[in-house]
């Protein structure tokens, strides 16, 4: 079945991964993204890549009659909601631009589904809605606790998706819950394209071997791990907008889903440490990098990873990618594109 699929925040890093993902599955792609943290480039090289086009709007979800019109332009049969705002730091010292963007966001964008009878979405969350988890692997079913602000706005859009679909007829809603997403599209052409400087350990990592910056600084080595440095439970971007795609077709074209909305963990289950990481990336460009150990950063929690049983028994997806191949589709895009899109 042909479907037509509203990405928002489809220009920006997993988004773009997701309408190459959807374009080769045969379906249509319309994207709403307002190119705050993204390029137009993007879009230009997903469609280079699949041989197909996507119906592209550079507007606000925020601007409710533009939205509108996009629904009423287009029969969408589903959406997949990435547009947000990001930077766990940025929201420490800009909360009401976080909560203002990501919530009204969504409110709009619900208002018009329900205006135009789409009743399915697909939704990214994120394993930060855990906090510091009180057992590993983290099931769907630990408690939510988030220590920022911009993981607030992910647990409390959550909260109003499961109350939209309670009151909505027909709704289904699969709020997935992202571990570490890194790596790239295996072409080199899409990957994630900071705008400052990188806040997080690929990118920065990344831009350590393009030479752009002069080396990484990992943020404490006497954590109580095996070698004193943070786990994460890291996946790539290609396995994750696949587990989306699997989502969709489990409320869509299997309509499984009846007035709910539900969490799902896209993970790996598996964690490595920054120092692991660091010796992967090493082996995928061939060199040694220079790094520091420096202070403990402000809120990082020692050791996190998903348990992913549900993608799995629920969906049927599970991840294919490991730590080697993150990091080689990571080295193949900054090496091409060592100023990312601009
Ligand atoms: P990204 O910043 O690359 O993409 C988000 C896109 O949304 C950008 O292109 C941005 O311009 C757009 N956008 C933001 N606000 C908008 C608005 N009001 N109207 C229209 N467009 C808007 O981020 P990403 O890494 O691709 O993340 C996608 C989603 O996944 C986000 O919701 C993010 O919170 C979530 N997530 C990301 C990670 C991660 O580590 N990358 C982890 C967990 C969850
Ligand atoms: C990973 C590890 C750092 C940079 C964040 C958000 C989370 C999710 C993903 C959106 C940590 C260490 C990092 C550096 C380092 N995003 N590190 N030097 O903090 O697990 O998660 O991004 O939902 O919500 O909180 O990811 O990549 O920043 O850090 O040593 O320069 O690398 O301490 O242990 P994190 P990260």
């Amino acid at each position: 079945m042909t479907l037509k699929v509203l990405v928002t925040g489809g220009a920006g890093y997993i988004g773009s991964h997701a309408c190459i993902e959807l374009l080769m599955e045969g379906h249509e792609v319309i994207v709403i993204d307002n190119l705050h943290n993204s390029h137009f480039e993007s879009i230009n090289r997903v469609e280079k890549l699949t041989n197909k086009s996507v119906h592209f709007f550079d507007l606000d979800l925020r601007d409710y009659k533009k939205v509108q019109k996009v629904f009423s332009n287009f029969k969408i049969d589903a959406v997949m909601h990435f547009a947000g705002l990001k930077s766990v730091s940025e929201s420490i010292t800009e909360p009401t631009e976080y909560y203002s963007n990501n919530l009204n966001s969504t409110f709009n964008l619900c208002k018009a589904m329900s205006e135009y009878h789409v009743k399915k979405m697909v939704f990214s969350s994120s394993s930060t809605v855990y906090g510091i988890p009180s057992f590993l692997p983290v099931t769907e079913d630990a408690i939510l606790q988030p220590y920022n602000p911009y993981g607030q706005t992910k647990l409390m859009i959550e909260q109003f998706l499961r109350d939209v679909t309670k009151a909505n007829k027909d709704w289904a809603i699969i709020m997935l819950r992202y571990f570490n997403p890194i790596g790239a599209h295996v072409s080199g052409q899409i990957g994630e394209d900071p705008q400052d400087i990188p806040n997080n350990l690929l990118p920065y990592i990344s831009q350590v071997a393009v030479k752009k910056l002069k080396k990484l600084s990992i943020y404490g080595d006497d954590y109580p791990t095996s070698d004193g440095t943070c786990i994460r439970d890291y996946i790539h971007v290609v396995d994750l907008v696949r587990g989306h795609v699997a989502a969709l077709d489990y409320i869509l074209e299997k309509n499984k889903l009846h007035n709910k909305a539900i969490a799902i963990n896209l993970g790996t289950g598996r964690g490595y440490s920054v120092l692991e990481v660091l010796k992967a990336f090493e082996n995928a460009c061939g060199f040694k990098l220079d790094f520091e150990i420096v202070g403990k950063r402000p809120g990082d929690i020692p050791e996190i990873f998903s348990d992913p049983t549900l993608a799995k028994s629920l969906l049927g997806w599970k991840a294919k990618y490991d730590i080697n191949k993150m990091c080689l589709d990571t080295w193949n895009w900054q090496k091409q594109n060592p100023n990312g899109f601009s």
